[in-house]
């Protein structure tokens, strides 16, 4: 009689890598947004003793924090730990956390000349220690997670730009896209030819994908907007980047056509726990892949809602395949550690 082995089972990165390949996995692929953070002991202790962007500018540290997760959830991929904000930070305008809550830049473009004074090639330079910071976390992860790149949409790193701070609506920001349309265009491009050189360095660095944070395309509510302020600019970005590396396009809250953020180019879309993913799928058939959608509230509580949850997501994703499991936004600092090892076992566990 034959002894009939089961198949080992697959490393993170072949998880993840068959998604975009369309085949099924083992079980869903699963990594988390804000994955490392201020929910982990580990990572308040190292906070503790060095600066958010000393953790951020210097590549062990770097690495050391994107691994942390790692160390102790069984996640198929690391995200380079970083922020959306270090590329203005290193076209010359820093930002910094604001000691109750929120982001502050230490100041806002305003005219021209600020746009002007905005340094495409400074920054291209700059950014060398995210290269190096993923060409380590490269090498610690032996092939057995995928690794992944990111960077911030220009239209949402605009709205931090302009506006200065954080704010609910961008009251700023959304008077300077419409009435500066010039100026508007201007700042576009450069943060697009910063970005296309950024991602460009990421994958020379081995990245297995990017991912595009566009958290405030949700201030543009008509399809037409959306796509002349915000997608046509990750389109430019997408075309200029060589097809063999996926784009996952996060969109926080669009009320867009998922057909809208397709046409960017993205091969796969993260999308918030306001939309459903089945709902996408059966309104717009296609071999893209969908990422998502827990509601990071739920890390907070009952796991058992939170497992149930997670089933229910997998069950209607399960006559699509081509799903990678997230949350819906980042995790909080208030989200429980037994949540995210509850959630990684329903995910390995679950069997349609
Ligand atoms: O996901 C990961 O683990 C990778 C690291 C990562 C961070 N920020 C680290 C971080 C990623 C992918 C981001 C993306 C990011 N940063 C976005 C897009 C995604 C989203 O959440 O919508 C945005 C808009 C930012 C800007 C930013 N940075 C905000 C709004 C904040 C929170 C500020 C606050 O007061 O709560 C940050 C800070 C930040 N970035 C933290 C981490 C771990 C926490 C700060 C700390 O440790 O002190």
């Amino acid at each position: 009689m034959p002894v009939l082995l089961s198949p080992p089972p697959q490393t993170g990165l072949e998880r993840f890598l068959s998604a975009f390949k369309g085949e099924q996995p083992d079980s869903t692929p699963i990594w988390l947004m804000r994955q490392a953070g201020r929910y982990l002991p580990e990572y308040r202790e190292l906070r503790a003793r060095y600066g958010f962007k000393d953790l951020v500018r210097t590549p062990e540290l770097a690495t050391a924090v994107t691994l942390q997760p790692l160390q102790r959830f069984d996640l198929d991929a690391a995200i380079i730990f970083s922020d959306i904000l270090v590329v203005p930070e290193a076209m010359g305008q820093p930002y910094y956390f604001k000691e109750t809550e929120g982001i502050g830049m230490t100041y806002a473009l305003q005219n021209k000349a600020d746009i002007e004074a905005l340094n495409v090639e400074a920054a291209k330079e700059d950014l060398l220690y995210v290269k190096n910071a993923l060409k380590l976390t490269h090498q610690a992860l032996h092939g057995r997670q995928a690794l992944l790149g990111f960077g911030g949409a220009p239209w949402t790193l605009g709205a931090y730009m302009v506006e200065g701070e954080s704010s609910p609506g961008f009251p700023k920001w959304m008077t300077f896209a419409q009435q500066e349309p010039a100026l508007f265009e201007l700042l576009m491009t450069k943060l697009c030819e910063v970005l296309i050189a950024y991602f460009k360095l990421q994958i020379e660095a081995g990245v297995n994908a990017i991912q595009i944070f566009d958290t405030w395309g949700s201030l543009l509510t008509h399809p037409q907007d959306y796509w002349h302020y915000s997608l046509k600019w990750i389109q430019t970005i997408i075309q200029a980047l060589p097809a063999e590396v996926p784009i996952i396009l996060f969109s926080k809250g669009s009320y867009a056509d998922p057909k809208l953020l397709l046409q960017t180019g993205a091969r796969a879309l993260s999308l918030d726990h306001s939309i459903s993913l089945q709902a996408v799928r059966e309104s717009t058939p296609g071999d893209y892949i969908l990422q998502g959608n827990i509601d990071p509230a739920l890390m907070c509580g009952d796991s058992a809602d939170l497992v149930k949850a997670v089933k229910h997501l997998l069950a209607s994703m399960q006559p699509y395949g081509r799903h990678i499991l997230n949350l819906g936004h980042g995790m909080t600092p208030q989200s429980k550690i037994e949540n995210v090892t509850a959630l990684i076992q329903a995910t390995r566990e679950w069997k349609g």
